[in-house]
């Protein structure tokens, strides 16, 4: 790959995630031999000072993590460059394709998914869609279904689906990675991954933020789409799918595209029984006042900034094991993370009231703020009761237990592992067409249903798990959100 055209390069995504990224990879040495990069956007910017943006942007952040050096940054910005182009029009695209020449180019659109249509259409006119380039769209790739498909249809004109990579960035965290090391690296887990053995799972992807001065994009989409859509059926996915045969880019999206063909779809009649939707009023968040949503976006507002559902998968392996879902923002902690409840054991021998619970087997994959995979399980208590005294313990399986005393590696921003198999060719960690497609139709169906039933957002206080409705989606069942932490 000759060259990476970060298309919104002067942008905030830019700026906060992918020019922090390239330095990471540089300083590891990562990056390939005479790869440029070069930023693009509209305004008419002198390389020197984009240049000074991009070190000012990267700089603290690698110091913070004691990975700065003169040396590592000096390579890194002998590859930048900075061109102003109105990336919609192939004759503005020109100059660019001059100065990255023909051996091939990653064009990362971070900009505004309504151009990504005008963008591609544009980059295949000027050269930039040939046989050895490729083209890297962050989401959301459209607000619905019929969106979705009017953009990747213009990107299918350009780009076969091979050089396309569909970013989610939930998919280049260590942690979710981790997952698929555990289960397709162990025996122990896979016999017991089933409906025979697993009550239920839980996803929570809880984020302390509010929406602020976002809200003009967030309005639009809400909770379902922004992160439901993605990153939560994402990471549904890998916990459900069955063993891909390989690591093949296809062997395992093949897999979870028929995770996501499997779920129930949820109808208007069942929207209330499955699903929550929230909105945030004002409240107390980290410990400061925080604003109403609708304060924030000026108006009062039927978006949701909150969602919980249930999620029935009708498949062998799943019937009968619900998955619960829930997102917010401006909830009690920043969190993420997966439970997999396991059945409680069939007949206890220790049944003599209290003292002998059993508390059933969890195994919780926590993705923020910590990255920790932890099995409870039970222990007898050290002593000499005459009736055998029980206790749950954790057992750790995160990485500082595998090499002790060992420094542990730097936490990667997710666009690390992603810009560096991007630019390897790899698509495994990125959405296939179908994938993002089968996942906004069973979107499309939940907000059919909502707006069917007029399903109007409950609200809840910032600083506060959500509306108690979501509590009682898992109450019903005897169940509740894990809050051993
Ligand atoms: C983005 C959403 O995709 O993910 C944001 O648009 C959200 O609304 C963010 O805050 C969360 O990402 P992370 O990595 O901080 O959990």
């Amino acid at each position: 790959m000759a060259a990476l055209v970060l298309f919104g390069g002067g942008g905030d995504l830019a700026m906060r995630m992918l020019l922090p990224s390239l330095y990471f990879l540089e300083y590891d040495g990562l990056l390939p031999e005479g790869l440029k990069i070069i930023g693009a956007a509209r305004s008419d910017e002198s390389r020197d000072d984009y240049v000074a943006r991009v070190r000012a942007a990267v700089e603290g952040k690698a110091r913070a993590d004691d990975a700065w050096t003169d040396e590592a940054w000096a390579r890194l910005d002998a590859r930048l460059d900075y061109l102003p182009v109105d990336a919609t029009d192939p004759a503005s695209l020109k100059p660019l394709k001059d100065r990255v020449g023909d051996g091939g180019v990653t064009s990362f659109l971070a900009v505004s998914p309504s151009l990504y249509g005008r963008i591609v259409t544009a980059l295949k006119a000027a050269g930039l869609a040939e046989a050895t380039d490729r083209v890297v769209l962050e989401k959301p790739v459209g607000r619905d279904l019929q969106s979705f498909l009017q953009i990747d249809d213009a990107v299918a004109h350009a780009f076969s689906e091979d050089q396309v990579f569909r970013i989610d960035h939930y998919l280049g965290k260590e942690t979710v990675q981790n997952l698929i090391a555990l289960r397709f690296g162990n025996t122990i887990f896979e016999p017991l991954w089933n409906s025979l053995s697993i009550d239920h799972v839980q996803i929570t992807v809880g984020e302390t933020v509010g929406v602020g001065d976002r809200w003009p994009y967030y309005d639009e989409y809400g909770a379902l789409r922004d992160m439901l859509q993605n990153h939560m059926l994402q990471l549904l996915c890998l916990v459900a799918m069955e063993p891909p045969s390989d690591l093949d880019p296809d062997s395992v999206r093949n897999e979870k595209v028929k995770v996501i063909r499997s779920l129930r779809p949820i109808t208007e009649h069942e929207a209330e029984r499955v699903t929550v939707r929230g909105q945030y009023v004002a409240g107390t968040s980290e410990g400061k006042p925080a604003k109403a949503y609708s304060e924030e976006r000026g108006q009062a507002s039927d978006t949701e900034t909150f969602v919980a559902v249930r999620v029935d998968i009708d498949n062998w392996r799943w019937a009968g094991t619900p998955f619960f879902l829930r997102t917010g923002k401006r909830l009690a902690e920043k969190r993420t993370e997966i439970v997999i409840q396991f059945k409680p054991v069939p007949h206890s021998i220790f049944d003599h009231g209290e003292r002998g619970h059993i508390a059933a087997n969890r195994l919780v994959i926590e993705l923020q703020p910590e990255e920790d995979i932890a099995l409870s399980v039970m222990n007898k208590k050290p002593g000499l009761d005459q009736r055998m005294q029980l206790q749950p313990i954790q057992m750790s399986l995160s990485w500082g237990q595998g090499d002790k005393g060992a420094k542990p590696p730097r936490r990667r921003i997710a666009y690390e592992r992603l810009l560096l198999d991007a630019l390897a060719g790899d698509s495994t960690l990125f959405v296939r067409r179908d994938e993002a497609e089968q996942a906004w139709k069973w979107v499309d169906e939940v907000s059919d249903a909502w707006r069917g039933a007029a399903f109007k957002p409950k609200q809840y206080a910032a600083g506060t798990w959500g509306p108690q409705e979501a509590d009682l989606l898992l109450e019903r069942g005897g169940r509740a959100w894990n809050t051993g932490h």
